[in-house]
């Protein structure tokens, strides 16, 4: 693994995505090879498990989806985009930015879906070989800004296409509260790894830090 792995996390409208943009277009811009990726998704596979697992129509056409099921989908969606996506990009020395990775199923289904950290890690070793992105940007602004900012995005959404894209964003707020406070447990526990973004800040100076720290990641 010659490359930089990065993962982006955090809960649905805390603005991880447009980052992910904004440094693959900085990096790109310096000359680095990038190749940017979603999970679940970023493989026609992984596009098909997608669909399954957030469109909210699913569960009308195929029952309910039982909280390990989901679970285990989201490592059959990683195991591939590691397999096809990830680790040809890194074993070429690309910089690899996905959207959420394990982090996301022990945050939403080990803490959300009450299924256990413990459990995820270890599906994460069996299934994924423990492999750890390098960095990981953990943006976290206060629950109830990023509860807003999902909600009137899933109401946009709705009265645009007349459906709601995600099952999760249905939950509710003790659901995202887990979720959260798992997401601070994960920072605490690995440092080195995980650097927070918690305070209120512009789209510009979040985004400047974060160059920031990849820079120096890639010094070492
Ligand atoms: P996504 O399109 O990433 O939403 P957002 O842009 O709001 O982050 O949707 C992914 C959804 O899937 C999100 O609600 C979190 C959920 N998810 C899990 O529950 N577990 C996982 O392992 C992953 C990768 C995603």
């Amino acid at each position: 693994m010659s490359g930089l792995f990065i993962t982006f996390e955090g809960l649905d409208g805390s603005g991880k995505t447009t980052q992910l943009q904004r440094l693959a277009a900085s990096l790109a811009a310096d000359g680095h090879r990038v190749v940017t990726l979603r999970q679940p998704g970023g493989t026609a596979l992984g596009d098909r498990i997608r669909s399954v697992l957030l469109d909210s129509k699913s569960e009308a056409e195929l029952g309910a989806i039982a909280p390990e099921a989901e679970l285990a989908l989201m490592f059959a969606d990683r195991a591939q985009s590691l397999k096809q996506v990830i680790l040809p990009a890194l074993d070429e020395g690309s910089i690899v930015l996905c959207d959420r990775y394990t982090d996301s199923s022990e945050a939403y289904q080990g803490a959300g879906r009450e299924l256990g950290a413990d459990r995820v890690l270890a599906l994460h070793q069996a299934v994924c070989n423990g492999i750890q992105p390098q960095l990981t940007v953990l943006l976290l602004p206060p629950l109830e800004k990023s509860l807003a900012r999902a909600r009137r995005r899933n109401e946009r959404h709705i009265r645009k296409t007349g459906s709601d894209e995600n099952r999760f964003e249905r939950e509710g707020e003790i659901f995202y509260r887990r979720v959260h406070e798992q997401y601070e447990t994960i920072a605490r526990r690995e440092p080195q790894r995980v650097e927070v973004f918690a305070e209120e800040a512009s789209i510009e100076s979040i985004a400047e830090r974060i160059l920031d720290v990849v820079h120096k990641r890639l010094e070492r």
